[in-house]
């Protein structure tokens, strides 16, 4: 009898793994801390409907990506964004339209990673602490001291800084994934009863305390009666606020926000706050994914390639690949 594979992370990069590995016929059980899917892809459910708090919209170069996404959109999971962009740079707000295209999760971007997980079997709110290896198999250890096992490999999903301490068995991949820096960002939602008097629906920010803000509520499929938005800090005021309170960090964001939007800014109906610590990898990285096929212990995430939904999906798919080619 063969043992099923460990995949222990359930974003987008752990899903293409699974899905890979399914398809090819074999047994998979996964893995997350969370008590959903999609990782840094999730969103959250509030008073003013769900909200994209990570990943904001994706692009697609990637031929093999690409495709996917097609399949994705026929199944009605993604659809395309069309945002009226702008730009905040030197203090002036300047339309900056393009002609890329731009992908989000529909009704919300958590659907994308519901969809891929379909029938797999999980394990939510299981958080792993430990991966070793038997003498014929792999086992995990949770948080709560429970044992999981037998497994024939283990694939680890998660961003660089939890993944170095779970491949303590291969060193060398350890080391590699311990040298990935990961940078955080703080995510504020605001939500206003009437909606604002501004042509924006997503603006890259140049300057101050901001990186991007998005209208939520411009997103395919999101029907919600309040003018929802949301707001990420750049990596490096987020990391200079990494203990600030939620409601200073809400009150700072939201005042940058009314200094660059160009028009009156009631007091919001509803804001909320969420500290990424691991947002992003500081850098881009070309390893696809990092694996000891001998052991059979393999790691993906968007931080082997680029921090970029796309890049997950693609490592999570390369580690997949390779154990497949190993047992072939
Ligand atoms: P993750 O999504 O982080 O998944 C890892 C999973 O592992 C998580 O579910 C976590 O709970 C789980 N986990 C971690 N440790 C353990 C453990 N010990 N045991 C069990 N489970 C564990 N990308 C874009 O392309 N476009 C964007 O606009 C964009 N904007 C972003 C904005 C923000 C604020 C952030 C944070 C990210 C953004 N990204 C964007 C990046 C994109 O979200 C990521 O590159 C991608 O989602 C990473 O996927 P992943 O599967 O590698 O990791
Ligand atoms: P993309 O091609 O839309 O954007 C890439 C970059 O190009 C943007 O960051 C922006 O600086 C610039 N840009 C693109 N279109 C523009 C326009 N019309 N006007 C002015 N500048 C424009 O998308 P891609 O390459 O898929 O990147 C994903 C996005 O996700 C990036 O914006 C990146 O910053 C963001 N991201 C944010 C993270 C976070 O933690 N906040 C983590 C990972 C990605």
């Amino acid at each position: 009898m063969s043992f099923p594979i460990a995949i222990i992370g359930t974003g987008i990069a752990g899903l293409s793994a699974a899905q890979t590995l399914h398809d090819a016929g074999l047994s998979v059980q996964l893995f997350d801390k969370s008590r959903g899917s999609g990782g840094r892809m999730a969103s959250k459910r509030s008073d003013a409907g769900a909200l994209d708090m990570g990943a904001q919209y994706f692009t697609a170069r990637d031929r093999r990506f690409l495709e996917t996404v097609h399949q994705w959109q026929a199944r009605g999971w993604v659809a395309e964004w069309k945002p009226s962009l702008y730009t905040f740079n030197d203090g002036l707000l300047g339309a900056s339209p393009d002609e890329q295209v731009r992908w989000v999760g529909t009704p919300r971007m958590s659907a994308i990673t519901r969809a891929m997980l379909g029938a797999l079997s999980v394990n939510f709110s299981c958080r792993i602490t430990e991966v070793f290896r038997g003498t014929e198999h792999w086992s995990l250890q949770d948080a709560d001291g429970q044992t999981h096992g037998p497994f024939s490999h283990v694939i680890i999903a998660t961003p660089a800084s939890q993944a170095s301490g779970l491949l303590a068995a291969a060193p060398k991949l350890a080391g590699a994934a311990a040298s990935v820096a990961m940078d955080p960002t703080w995510a504020v939602a605001l939500a206003f009863a009437e909606p604002l008097d501004t042509p924006v629906e997503g603006c890259f920010v140049r300057e101050g305390p901001l990186d991007w803000l998005a209208r939520n509520r411009s997103k395919p499929g999101r029907d919600t009666a309040m003018d929802t938005w949301v707001l990420h800090a750049s990596s490096n005021w987020s990391r200079q606020h990494l203990d600030l309170s939620k409601e200073a960090v809400i009150e700072q964001l939201h005042g940058a926000f009314a200094e660059l939007i160009g028009c009156a800014l009631p007091a919001p109906a509803f804001s909320l706050a969420h500290r990424w610590l691991y947002a992003r990898p500081a850098s881009n990285h070309e390893w696809g994914s990092l694996v000891d096929a001998d052991l059979g212990l393999y790691a993906c995430g968007d931080w082997c390639l680029s921090g970029r939904v796309e890049g997950a999906w693609l490592s999570g798919k390369q580690a997949a690949q390779r154990l497949l080619d190993h047992l072939h």
